[in-house]
């Protein structure tokens, strides 16, 4: 089995990281200045791991091997969060470098084709996993028409960057025969537990609703409480009597959250005349979903019946579907892993929602995983350590070996 160069990969990551360093985290949300030049740099560490590199028509980084397919493509996304971790996406880009370096190095793989993704707006700052689906075909209109929060759509994004008149990187079915993505856990489940890795059985699905409080804005000490339309009082009672409702729909792992609102005009003196907010929600079984987001719009009509506020509840954007994890593929980084990690992997579902959701329905995928420590993502604070940083990139890599050699 080709061995990884541990350092190297380690090396490799701190580098990506400065590209948007702040404090412990990043900030680099995809088509920033930030982004783009980590994106270039990207280029160059593909064609030092002997891959034909460039950046495609919608900001993806393709690197592919010369070598005839079968290929399997290894990645993840480059972009993170409006504030994000250093490893999230950018550790499954990297792994996928180091296993085509370390496999093009060891003359018993060095004929085994691995291309190689940093896909383009996995976090959503557009619209999220924008890259993968370019890539199976999936990028339409709406994606060129979406905004990110300053306004900017994909066109002009893209434009701006200068990839617009670019060709886009494509998922070809003589060649690619299937999708493995290494990611940091973003939970607490293998830290709980003492593992070390996690084979991915499914990804869960996830669904986003926009709900609009209609009030009216007035004076916030000369309008007498009962006279009040306050869209603002009236966000908060949705979110309340939500999570009563959801509680009682629930399965074992459903997830919601309201991480966005906004009170308008947004002013301590002003009773808000417009309140917004969006709401999400995760579950491995697609009728817990349909129940949250009929729910979600019983409580709306509700509330508009009750008065004095209008609520209007809809959804935010396309729901996606959860999706099941490759049979052969999990088989073989579960081989792997019982070789490395022997006693220390586990098999386990993703709460996350990764670019496998998309690449899934067109080619086999499997994700593989490994801690997060104290459980934290999306945050600065994000970390794992580096003995499992290096010994999941190994399990990877003779996982890909097992997989190539055998198709
Ligand atoms: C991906 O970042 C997600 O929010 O699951
Ligand atoms: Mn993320
Ligand atoms: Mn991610």
């Amino acid at each position: 089995m080709a061995e990884i160069d541990g350092a190297r990969l380690l090396q490799r990551l701190q580098t990506l990281r400065s590209f948007g360093a702040t404090g412990s985290g990043v900030v680099r949300p995809t088509y920033s200045d930030t982004d783009m030049a980590a994106r270039a740099w990207l280029v160059e560490q593909m064609e030092a791991a002997g891959l034909d590199a460039m950046i495609d028509g919608v900001g993806n980084v393709f690197g592919r091997s010369k070598n005839p397919g079968p290929a399997l493509v290894l990645g993840s996304h480059s972009d993170t969060q409006p504030t994000g971790g250093w490893l999230d996406g950018a550790m499954g880009v990297m792994y996928g470098i180091e296993v085509a370096h370390a496999l093009r190095d060891d003359p018993t793989t060095a004929h085994l084709a691995v291309d190689v993704a940093a896909w383009a707006d996995e976090e959503g700052t557009y619209n999220s996993c924008l890259g993968s689906r370019s890539f199976v075909g999936e990028f339409g209109e709406a994606d060129l028409a979406a905004t990110n929060v300053h306004g900017e759509s994909v066109a002009e994004a893209l434009e701006r960057v200068g990839v617009a008149d670019r060709p886009t990187a494509r998922f070809e079915p003589g060649r690619h025969v299937g999708y493995v993505e290494a990611h940091i856990e973003q939970g607490p489940h293998l830290e709980d537990t003492a593992m070390r890795i996690g084979v991915v059985t499914s990804i869960v699905g996830i669904s986003a609703m926009e709900i609009e409080f209609a009030g009216e804005q007035n004076h916030a000490g000369s309008t007498p409480m009962p006279r009040r339309r306050d869209a603002g009082v009236a966000l908060f009672e949705f979110g309340v009597r939500l999570r009563e409702r959801f509680e009682s729909l629930a399965g074992p792992t459903s997830v919601w959250t309201i991480g966005n609102v906004r009170l308008e005009p947004g002013a301590e003196s002003i009773i808000p005349g417009r309140a917004w907010c969006v709401l999400q929600f995760r579950d491995p079984d697609p009728e817990v979903l349909r129940a949250f987001e009929a729910a979600a719009m019983e409580l709306a009509a509700e509330l508009t019946a009750a008065g004095p506020v209008d609520v209007t509840a809809g959804l935010a954007r396309a729901s996606m579907a959860p999706v099941a994890m490759d049979e052969e593929l999990r088989r073989n980084l579960r081989d792997a892993a019982a070789d490395r990690a022997a006693g220390a992997w586990v098999e386990m579902p993703s709460a996350a929602i990764h670019d496998g959701t998309v690449l899934a329905p067109h080619l086999p995928c499997a994700m593989l995983f490994i801690p997060s420590i104290n459980g934290v993502s999306h945050d600065f604070s994000e970390d794992s350590h580096h003995e499992d940083i290096v010994l999941g990139c190994q399990v990877l890599a003779d996982g890909v070996v097992r997989t190539l050699t055998q198709s």
